[in-house]
């Protein structure tokens, strides 16, 4: 049987990288057929048939079907997965409150769109900025869907993360693991490299272990914090666009290993806060997590430190402040 999936801003940047890493099967499994339903907004419905005849032209063994269309309801039709990618972007001198209180209605209409419609077991992975704040939004408007099959992307930012330790030590990226980022995927963020260990076959060596220079454990509390915090922008100054073949990449990892499992490594992801580490119970919040049989279970028991407990309560702190400002975005609508 075909997984149905639904991309969101099909139109957009980061589609354009993400489509064809779903089709060749490097989400779902790589012999899992899937059918694709695109959607994005009226005037870019042109712009879509052209993407889906690309798609055609990839020639692919696993995609059976790609549905185009600026219909949520139609989009969301039977779905099992769900990227949402489009958004409203920031335009020049919109303030934020204006940018959250556009993303509020998409992102309702979203939510309510998907209750409609999706599988009750649907996994959405929200992608679009303020993604933590979308994701919550999303889910309330979904009330028949669990919170936990709700979250959204900060995978993006543990991979710059774990690539700039990486990078630090002269050892392989994949060898760098439970890098974790706390928080909101926003400037707040906590990237923190505390647990940080890298694999030397079936040693696990603590980061700081691998590099004992005190001027190394010194980066890892300034500059590193800061460059990842930043990586974002720094992208769209020397870019002139926001990060999409990254993104895309990110969404792929999130949403595989969330269909797939983790294994031997934790991974971030936002998630709806139950109470751990003492972050507010129902904040949209990003936790190291593992993920078996496509349930996410938040990591526990990690000490946290003083100097930890300050950032990841101001980045809980933005969260909250956000949450407010779009729970009185959807009153003023009412
Ligand atoms: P883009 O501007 O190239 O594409 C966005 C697409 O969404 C456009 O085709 C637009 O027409 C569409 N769209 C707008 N409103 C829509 C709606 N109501 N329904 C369906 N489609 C809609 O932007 P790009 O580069 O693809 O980025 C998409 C989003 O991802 C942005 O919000 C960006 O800030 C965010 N992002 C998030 C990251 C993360 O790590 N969470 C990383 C990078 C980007």
């Amino acid at each position: 049987m075909a997984v149905k999936v639904c991309i969101t801003g099909a139109a957009g940047q980061i589609a354009y990288s993400l489509i064809p890493s779903v089709a060749k099967g490097e989400v779902f499994g790589a012999k899992q057929p899937v059918i694709m339903t695109l959607l994005d907004i009226p005037p870019m419905m042109k712009v879509l048939e052209g993407v889906k005849m690309e798609m055609v032209d990839l020639a692919l063994p696993l995609l059976q079907e790609v549905i185009v269309t600026d219909d949520p309801l139609v989009a969301f039709d039977n779905v099992d997965a769900a990227f949402l990618v489009g958004a409203m972007p920031r335009k020049e001198g919109m303030e934020r409150k204006d940018l959250l209180a556009a993303n509020v209605k998409i992102f309702q209409a979203q939510g309510d769109a998907l209750e409609k419609k999706a599988k009750k077991d649907v996994k959405v992975l929200v992608v679009g900025n303020p993604a933590n704040t979308n994701a919550a939004i999303c889910s309330k408007n979904a009330k028949s869907i669990s919170p936990a099959n709700f979250s959204c992307l900060t995978r993006l930012d543990q991979n710059r993360a774990q690539a700039q330790i990486a990078e630090k030590l002269k050892v392989p990226v994949p060898t760098v693991k439970n890098v974790i980022i706390w928080g909101n995927h926003s400037s707040t963020q906590f990237p923190d490299s505390r647990f940080a260990i890298v694999e030397k076959g079936a040693e696990k060596v603590p980061i700081t272990t691998v590099n004992k220079d005190p001027a190394f454990a010194e980066y890892l509390k300034t500059d590193f914090i800061k460059s990842v915090q930043q990586r974002g922008a720094s992208v769209i100054k020397a870019r002139g666009l926001s990060s999409a073949m990254s993104a895309a990449n990110a969404s792929v990892d999130h949403m595989r290993d969330w269909w797939q499992g983790t294994k031997d490594r934790w991974v971030s992801m936002g998630v709806f806060s139950n109470g751990e580490y003492g972050i507010p119970a129902g904040l949209m919040y990003s936790f190291p997590v593992t993920v078996a049989n496509k349930k996410v279970t938040i990591v526990e028991g990690l000490d946290i430190n003083d100097f930890a407990r300050e950032k990841m309560d101001l980045t809980a702190k933005e969260l909250k402040d956000e949450k407010a400002m779009a729970d009185s975005a959807l009153e003023q609508k009412k």
